[in-house]
């Protein structure tokens, strides 16, 4: 790149792009920190006199959301631990390809994602933003996915540095981690991102002790400056998460570029003011700056023409999130994510024509009505359809009469008011919002047209409460439920009596516990005789969000007259023996699987538990489904005829599954982490902070190297999966690189499909250390650890050989006293199969002491 002074109007040629490092110097002091907030919520701020344009943001990591501003739908991908489910990084580049068009469609410069987060805890809040519980998958899938977005022109921002596993506190606690444990775990996604080219970082909000140094992330000096951007030389950004910045000068000094979102914050001109009064050299500044400049290079928002700034090039963008190629993407993404758990006596895939087809399907549970197809949080988005299961299955098995019956809701809370109910006082459809003044002033009425519309931006100045007053036109007779959920200080009364009152006034900590998106609610039971209309008011504070504006929140939610729970399962149970098939999708849902908490029980919620147990009870040919992206206990697996993990699928739900069930697709899913079958046996049960601390006391013994060194027996191990094929493993041969070279060994297996059907093979490989007790060698090692993987298809009765790459760094441990990487010497044992613990194949790999580099 070469150094460029630019005068006023002069035209730089594309080959002589600015250096950025040499424009960062030009600025005056004052417009330099002004780069390093943000301009607003997902924007950075615009320097015209270089030619740098506004670059603009959006979450990730399930699809692209943009700034809400365009109103249009995203492409829903299925969440993250479904396509790592996969184990392919040919899919994961091509989901990052949508991933790029996407932002291109709605206007983005860098999308937030990946999420290289360990699923250390099954109960962590964002388990299903997470990639897997393993490093070496986590990283070689978070690679593909950066490098194809990259490859487009559009930044990514791999998420959260470091140690962000849990949701406890999550602003407030410190990570506790020793140092072989954050360099051969945590650390090892974000080293492999950096390595493939990454262009920003982002610091997570908890804080992490290392060597005895306890900081924030957002102000970790030697984690940011010294091991991300010094001993790694990473040249991209790093910035915050949003609101995470505490701390003015040691944030600066430490290595965080960008504070996010804005405007305001820690820096402006309190930065400013630490400059000028020496505390932080103006180097430091103009290094951010330059780091800032670069990344607009890279995402094309920097012209480098004084005057000018480039319109952002929209080339290459998605025409629609339900066009045809993206739609069979998400399906097939889908539905070769899903993992076949259990399918005894081969009853899947089930044809839809022959003599076997089912003549009557019933299609059973609350996920089957409701397919939960993103989990909650940030990475939330608005997709344009969801495929519906019903329909899917209709279209897949014409020849039959289907039936869905929810057998009882999960959710305890009720669902969303129904537009159609809502009338205000002057009984037109919808409901009267009226900003009030200070005074109790009406300062402006308007009218939302339904409950959706409930979290709404205040920008009146002036307002400081908002009064509502709905009436439901209710008719049945009946106990009808009224559910509402406030945010912050409020009153309620409904018919005539006030059933909620509180003086607490709430900030933007709302946000950043997600408290604003699952709020304490209280449900008013209103018994009907006659048709009537019923009167909601609430009183509710306007909530100051900082960076993400004024805001008022209320969650309205109404249960109709209905069968009971009890009348639903007996319901559900007559359709399925009445049946030749039951599908029973069961699962999570939005109260229990979200950014912001993590879970406090891994059982299934409500009865669903007694649902499959009755339904399989009455159809010996009942399929389990379950729709979930974190573990959930499932004690009857071994008892159904057959089950598949169907994940958070994304807008393709229905689609994916009705591919699955028929076989047009196989779903050649293997489990991404260990599946427990019961809570107490799971190493690490929780992710609540002692005293401001989570220990990592497991080590580098993380999800299944630590059921393993435990000696305990999961549900379904980490890497499993049937598919529809069955496989024999035959061979295996080692050949060792030329000295120095990488890959350092590569494994080639042979395979062979001896199923009925083409298949899919996940082909795995797990290394374990020549025998050395810890206290010889110094340092811990797993038992087993994953070294590898390879995606094969064949066809039946055809054999397969399959070349499995083995890093170098597979073998190696970090040496705590030298600070160094190390090869232990001796003979490794590298065992090859179909999961963690179904190992077929054996081979030793003696690797020599003083291996060369
Ligand atoms: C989340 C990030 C996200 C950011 C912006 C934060 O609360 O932790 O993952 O990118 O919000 O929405």
């Amino acid at each position: 790149m070469s150094s460029t002074t630019t005068a006023p109007g002069e035209t730089i040629a594309p080959d002589r792009a600015p250096d950025p490092a040499a424009l960062a110097a030009t600025l005056p002091l004052e417009d330099k920190v002004r780069l390093l907030t943000g301009a607003a919520t997902w924007t950075l701020p615009e320097l015209p006199q270089v030619g740098l344009r506004t670059i603009t943001v959006s979450d990730g990591p399930i699809g692209v959301r943009g700034t809400g501003e365009d109103g249009l739908p995203s492409a829903q991908l299925p969440s993250p631990s479904a396509t790592a489910a996969t184990w392919d990084e040919r899919l994961q580049a091509e989901l990052g390809a949508l991933m790029a068009a996407e932002a291109r469609r709605k206007g983005i410069d860098i999308v937030l994602a990946p999420v290289v987060n360990l699923q250390r805890s099954p109960v962590g809040g964002r388990h299903f933003e997470c990639l897997s519980e393993d490093p070496l998958l986590t990283a070689r899938l978070a690679v593909a996915f950066v490098q194809a977005i990259q490859a487009e022109g559009i930044g990514t921002s791999v998420k959260h540095f470091v140690g962000n596993e849990t949701e406890t506190d999550r602003t407030e606690y410190l990570a506790r981690i020793d140092e072989q444990t954050l360099r051969e775990v945590y650390l090892a996604p974000f080293q492999a991102v950096v390595e493939a080219g990454v262009w920003t970082i982002m610091a997570a909000y908890n804080g992490i002790e290392r060597d005895g140094v306890g900081a924030t992330a957002t102000a970790h000096r030697p984690l940011l400056d010294g091991l991300l951007k010094g001993e790694w030389g990473f040249d991209g950004v790093v910035v915050s998460d949003w609101l995470a910045t505490k701390h003015t000068a040691e944030s600066a000094l430490a290595g965080l570029d960008l504070v996010m979102p804005g405007p305001g914050g820690p820096w402006g001109d309190a930065l400013l003011a630490e400059v000028r009064a020496g505390r932080v050299p103006e180097a430091v500044i103009d290094d951010k700056v330059a780091r800032i400049l670069r990344l607009a290079e890279r995402v094309g928002a920097l012209s480098g023409i004084p005057g000018t700034v480039e319109p952002y090039d929209a080339h290459g963008a998605t025409e629609d999130p339900a066009g045809e190629e993206t739609v069979a993407l998400l399906r097939e993404a889908a539905a070769r994510s899903t993992v076949v758990l259990r399918n005894d006596r081969g009853l899947l895939p089930v044809a839809p024509t022959g003599t076997d087809a089912p003549r009557r399907i019933a299609l059973i549970g609350h996920n089957a009505v409701e397919p939960f197809t993103q989990g909650g949080g940030s990475a939330f988005v608005t997709p344009p359809h969801v495929s519906d299961p019903l329909a899917a299955l209709r279209e897949a098995y014409p020849g039959a009469e289907i039936t869905r019956h929810r057998g009882g809701p999960t959710t305890v809370k009720a669902p969303l008011v129904p537009a159609g109910l809502l009338r205000t006082p002057e009984g037109e459809p919808g409901i009267l919002i009226e900003e009030l003044g200070d005074e109790g002033d009406v300062l402006g009425r308007l009218v939302l047209p339904d409950a959706e519309a409930l979290w709404f931006p205040v920008t009146r100045a002036g307002t400081a409460r908002v009064r509502l007053t709905v009436d439901l036109a209710l008719e049945e007779p009946g106990v009808h439920v009224v559910d509402l959920g406030p945010v912050g200080a409020h009153r309620i009364v409904v018919d005539g009596v006030e059933r909620s009152r509180s003086d607490r006034e709430v900030g933007a900590e709302v946000i950043l516990d997600s408290s604003y998106s699952n709020p304490a609610h209280v449900e008013t039971p209103v018994e009907l005789g006659e048709p009537r209309r019923v009167r909601v008011e609430a009183d509710l504070q306007v909530v100051d969000g900082e960076s993400y504006g004024r805001f008022v929140r209320l969650h309205f939610r109404y249960r109709a007259p209905g069968p009971s729970i009890d009348e639903e399962l007996d319901l559900a149970v007559a359709a399925a023996s009445a049946a030749d098939l039951a599908v029973v999708v069961i699962g999570t849902n939005p109260e229990t699987e979200s950014e912001g908490w993590d879970r406090p029980t891994l059982a299934l919620p409500g009865r669903q538990d007694e649902l499959v147990r009755r339904v399989a009870a009455a159809n010996p040919s009942t399929v389990v489904v379950v729709n979930a992206g974190a573990p959930v206990i499932l004690p009857w697996l071994d008892e159904v005829p057959a089950a598949l993990w169907w994940w958070l699928p994304g807008q393709e739900a229905g689609a994916s599954l009705a591919a699955v069930l028929t076989g047009a697709i196989e779903p050649s899913g293997r489990l991404p982490w260990t599946l427990p079958a019961r809570e107490a046996d799971v190493p690490v049960p929780d992710g609540i902070p002692v005293d401001g601390v989570i220990d990592y006391t497991e080590g580098v013994h993380v999800g299944h190297r630590g059921w393993d060194r435990l000696d305990r027996t999961p549900a379904r191990e980490f890497g499993f999966g049937l598919g529809y094929a069955d496989w024999e493993y035959r061979s295996v041969r080692i050949e060792e690189a030329a000295d120095g070279a990488s890959p350092f060994v590569i494994a080639e297996a042979v395979i062979a499909n001896t199923g009925a059907r083409p298949g899919r093979e996940v082909v795995q490989a797990y290394l374990e250390a020549p025998a050395a007790p810890a206290e010889e060698v110094g340092y811990a090692r797993p038992l087993r650890w994953l070294a590898g993987f390879a995606v094969v298809d064949a066809d039946p009765g055809a054999e397969a050989t399959v070349r499995i790459e083995i890093a170098r760094r597979a073998f190696e441990v970090w040496d705590v006293d030298r600070s160094e990487w190390h090869l232990p010497p001796g003979e490794y044992r590298l065992r090859i199969g179909r999961s963690s613990r179904d190992l077929r194949l054996a081979a030793p790999v003696p690797v020599e002491d003083g291996a060369s580099q």
